[in-house]
């Protein structure tokens, strides 16, 4: 009988695409998906721990995992990802019933370790951070019906920003070579995929450590000249990092879509130093101008967060003021939280909950009204749509992303999956736009 494997997962686009490769080797193995955990014999929890919230929200399900391995004993049950490289050992502690504690750069030996599991009923554990990027699996038809993917050019960070955890649990920055990239991209080509979404921590510095050829523009240069890949993203990009070259091809590629995800963090420049982010807010507002000046219809997403230690009143003003001086056309805020390791716990003036909660609001609340406004400005122009299948709430209409990343959703009983289409933008909403086709 085929063996199911079942994965749930929590974080980033750096996990996302983690669960898909390990789902790929595992079918290429033989073992089956299952969408439902109770058919599984392995069951595996793809963890992320950049916040707390994120980290409970983990660890609550592999505590009500015990009640699985009771009625099954020999279910096999593995964490992977960001808490079970922070954690390592100590969850075996904590959750007695585990198999397996796999860190984010060691799921390419995933096969190997449920051998061993099976066959000498070991516990198992690997978080070895030098390890070389996990490879993308081929795995003919496992992408069938999907237009989008991911795919992982570099792992890792050493910018080490005061507040984040992701340099200890990702390890140091590693490039896959561009041969292996490209290569990938051909593949990802014949299996249907018309997007590809270039994925790292910081895709910027691509290739910049190892001083190897190409870097981060030069790929995309080369990428560029694929057949078949309509569309080419990436995310995310490090202020700091971001080169001339590179805002150059906004306007000078085919297939680049003129999106970018640029965190800022704060509007202050104090607090940017504190959080070690290595621009000040002029420049920070200097690269917006020429991302806008190059190509104007661009889309500017970003990161904000609240409360880090030290932020006064007038820094969140500044960050307030950010917002509106740029006017994101999408902004994710965050709460600032203490992590394990991170500089910022050397910092003083911690802010307290309720205040932090306060300041998240108001961001929030001024966002919301400039992404609508963003999205409002939009009504009657045309936007080139990819289209990705019939929207999530049904009703006879279509979905798909406008060129800026924005979920459009047009009426339609057309099989247009995978097309690229003309649609005109009736309504704004908060979260996606509705239109009409204009043709095919
Ligand atoms: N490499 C990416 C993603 C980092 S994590 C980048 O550089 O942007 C995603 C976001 O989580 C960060 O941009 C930051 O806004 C937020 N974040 C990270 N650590 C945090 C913390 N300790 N508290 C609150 N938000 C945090
Ligand atoms: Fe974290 Fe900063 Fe690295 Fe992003 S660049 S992953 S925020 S340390
Ligand atoms: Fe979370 Fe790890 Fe991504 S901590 S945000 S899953 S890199």
């Amino acid at each position: 009988m085929t063996q199911l494997f079942h994965i749930r997962t929590f974080g980033c686009q750096m996990n996302k695409h983690d669960s898909t490769s390990l789902s790929q080797i595992l079918i290429n193995e033989g073992y089956g998906q299952t969408e439902s955990i109770d058919d599984a014999h392995i069951v595996l929890v793809n963890t992320c721990t950049v916040r707390q919230k994120a980290e409970e929200k983990a660890l609550t399900l592999i505590g009500r995992l015990s009640h699985l391995k009771a009625k099954k004993p020999d279910l096999i049950i593995g964490v992977i990802g960001c808490v079970a490289q922070q954690s390592g050992m100590d969850l075996f502690t904590r959750f007695p019933y585990l198999d397996l504690v796999l860190g984010p750069r060691n799921i390419h030996h995933v096969n190997r370790f449920l051998s061993q599991i099976k066959e000498q009923r070991e516990r198992i554990s690997s978080l070895d951070l030098a390890c070389e990027l996990t490879p993308f699996p081929k795995c003919n038809g496992y992408l069938k019906g999907r237009v989008t993917s991911f795919l992982k050019i570099m792992e890792g960070c050493d910018n080490f920003c005061a507040y984040c955890i992701v340099p200890f649990v990702r390890g140091r920055e590693t490039s896959l070579p561009a041969a292996r990239v490209i290569d990938q991209a051909r593949y990802l080509v014949t299996q249907g995929i018309k997007e590809i979404t270039l994925i790292g921590q910081n895709v910027n510095s691509y290739n910049v450590k190892n001083r190897a050829l190409p870097t981060f523009p030069g790929l995309l240069k080369e990428l560029d000249t694929i057949a078949g890949l309509e569309r080419l993203r990436f995310t995310t990009s490090h202020p700091k990092d971001l080169s001339g070259e590179l805002i150059d091809l906004f306007a000078g590629s085919k297939s680049l879509c003129p999106h970018i995800h640029l965190p800022v963090q704060s509007g202050s420049t104090k607090i940017l130093r504190l959080m070690n982010r290595g621009y000040t807010r002029d420049q920070y507002v200097d690269l917006i101008r020429r991302l806008r000046k190059t190509r104007p219809d661009i889309a500017i997403t970003s990161d904000m967060v609240v409360g880090f230690p030290g932020e006064t009143q007038e820094d969140f003003e500044d960050s307030l003021s950010l917002i509106e001086e740029v006017k994101f056309d999408n902004l994710f805020s965050f709460k600032y939280y203490e992590r394990p390791g991170i500089k910022a716990l050397q910092l003083p003036e911690a802010i307290g909950e309720k205040e932090k909660q306060r300041r998240l609001s108001i961001l929030q609340d001024r966002q919301r009204g400039i992404t609508l406004s963003k999205n409002r400005l939009l009504e009657g122009t045309i936007q080139e749509i990819l289209v990705e299948g019939p929207a999530k709430r049904g009703g006879g209409q279509l979905t798909g992303r406008a060129l800026g990343n924005k979920v459009v959703n047009f009426p339609s009983r057309a099989d247009l999956k995978g097309r690229l289409v003309r649609v005109k933008i009736d309504k704004g909403f908060q979260n996606s736009l509705l239109g009409e086709l204009v043709d095919r």
